[in-house]
């Protein structure tokens, strides 16, 4: 069966292509009324370590028959548990609305606490993912079920895990209608998912610029979560990336989790928390470190129903060594990392602003000293983004590369990163934030610093590398160090 939004993209597409990249974008026709969940009055269970055997995760794509058969089998009975008692809080589309409820809320205006566009996004979602496994196990009766991670990033993978796509209709519960990627589509290398572009991702130095700072009235994500977390997705959404608003389910976090490849998607994620830890640099790559005045992150707590329909809570701090607390490991895909290196330091903030893209601000900077590594990363910053409500952006950072376009190859030492958006909500719903990018530059970026002034350009991408529709301001570029 062809989607209904592929056919009249088409049509737009034969008619007037212009049209169709200003307005041609399917409405999320599944946008939850409410996604709130019963709370019990007294006070939930405390999480005490999971008390089952050690479940190993695995890639989607390196799954054998038999957990092929069994990933089929658990969805299904999620999607039967919401049939037979819509009303349990286990079933499938509540537990697509946990996400919702944690990202902006439902059409009532109902929603959780924010838990993307910061340091809460890691563990929330291995909250999250775990609470959900639990489920899973517990429905096909095995308990060493372990959810699949869809690894985007090993070579060859920047497409949907055939399990997920083949057959893609929906004699396959791993199937979703609204999922604009097929067995069939594939990954532009410019969404930094894989590649040179995802290895600046991770080679985020410091915990703020890996996993975020605390969110308030502005956000401030991580490389991954701001990154290829985002791309990946707008990308499962609409592979054309031709809209300029996001299309669900994926591409709208409101609606992503109603899509099963939303789990193994951050499942990867949760894999690349581990691996970016584990990653050999100096200093050591770690956790947040807690304030002065008391910690922040590790008590925090969030309330779930177990795979018993017990209301429980877990706190950031059981989160930490989910192989010890959670009983879950991954098994590696074969990939290597390399570590970075930083040899000079630059300093200036210059306020600068602007409203159009493609786009190349220039800014004045003083080089102030060579150092060997370690050193302090020199971070490039963009303050204060904003895009229009529903609009989804995946733009991609140059330094000293005016020419730079959607497919000039992030092997490029001008190449620094890419920043996504991915709406919380339809445009109709109206959520826009100020989101404050930070990418560390590379050694080649700071080579390519030679007086006392650079530039920056931000290129929106498309996946055919065709120039994309974005209206997009931010308010100031920077550096620091
Ligand atoms: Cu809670 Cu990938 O978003």
């Amino acid at each position: 069966m062809i989607p209904l939004r592929v056919s009249v993209a088409a049509l737009f597409l034969f008619v007037c292509p212009f049209v169709l990249f200003a307005q041609n974008c399917p409405p999320p026709v599944d946008e939850p009324s409410d996604c709130s969940f019963p709370v019990p009055t007294a006070a939930p269970v405390v999480f005490a370590g999971d008390t089952g055997p050690m479940r190993v995760r695995k890639s989607a794509f390196e799954l054998t028959t038999a957990e092929v058969t069994r990933l089929r089998l658990a969805f299904a009975k999620l999607r039967q548990l919401a049939k037979d008692d819509p009303t349990d809080p286990r079933g499938w589309m509540l537990q697509a609305n946990v996400h919702c409820w944690y990202c902006g809320g439902g059409n009532d205006q109902l929603a959780g606490e924010e838990i993307h566009d910061g340091f809460w996004f890691f563990p929330w979602h291995r909250t999250y993912l775990y609470t959900l496994e639990k489920i899973l196990g517990q429905l096909v009766g095995d308990p060493t079920f372990a959810l699949p991670y869809w690894d985007w990033d090993t070579p060859g993978r920047a497409m949907l895990p055939p399990v997920y796509a083949t057959p893609n209709d929906a004699t396959n519960p791993l199937f979703d209608v609204e999922r604009g990627a097929t067995a069939t589509s594939l990954m532009p290398t410019s969404l930094a998912a894989y590649g040179p572009g995802f290895a600046t991702v991770m080679a985020a130095p410091t915990t703020d610029l890996f996993m975020g700072q605390p969110t308030g009235i502005e956000s401030n994500p991580g490389s991954l979560e701001g990154g290829p977390h985002g791309a990946v997705h707008i990308w499962t959404g609409q592979p054309s990336l031709l809209c300029q608003d996001g299309v669900a389910d994926m591409g709208i976090l409101a609606t992503a989790a109603q899509d099963p490849i939303f789990f193994a998607h951050h499942a990867n994620i949760d894999r690349l928390w581990d691996v970016w830890l584990n990653t050999p640099a100096t200093p050591p790559h770690t956790n947040p470190i807690e304030p002065a005045s008391g910690p922040v992150w590790r008590p925090h707590t969030w309330t779930y129903y177990d795979q018993n329909k017990v209301w429980y809570s877990i706190a950031v701090s059981d989160t930490i060594n989910h192989a010890t607390s959670l009983h879950y490991t991954y098994q590696a895909p074969n990939t290597t990392s390399a570590t970075p290196t930083y040899m000079m330091v630059m300093a200036s903030p210059t306020a600068t602003k602007v409203t159009s893209a493609p786009h190349t601000a220039t800014i004045s900077a003083t080089p102030v000293a060579a150092v060997p590594p370690p050193a302090k990363p020199t971070v490039l910053h963009i303050d204060g983004v904003i895009v229009p409500p529903g609009a989804a952006a995946a733009v991609r950072v140059f330094i000293n590369l005016p020419t730079a376009s959607p497919t000039t190859d992030a092997a490029d030492p001008h190449y620094v990163g890419i920043f996504t958006i991915v709406p919380h909500t339809s445009a109709a719903r109206g959520h826009t934030k100020r989101r404050n990018i930070a990418m560390a530059l590379s050694a080649a970026n700071l080579q390519t610093i030679a007086g006392g002034s650079m530039n920056v350009t931000l290129v929106p991408v498309a996946a055919e590398g065709a120039p994309r529709s974005l209206n997009l301001t931010y308010e100031k570029i920077y550096i620091t160090r």
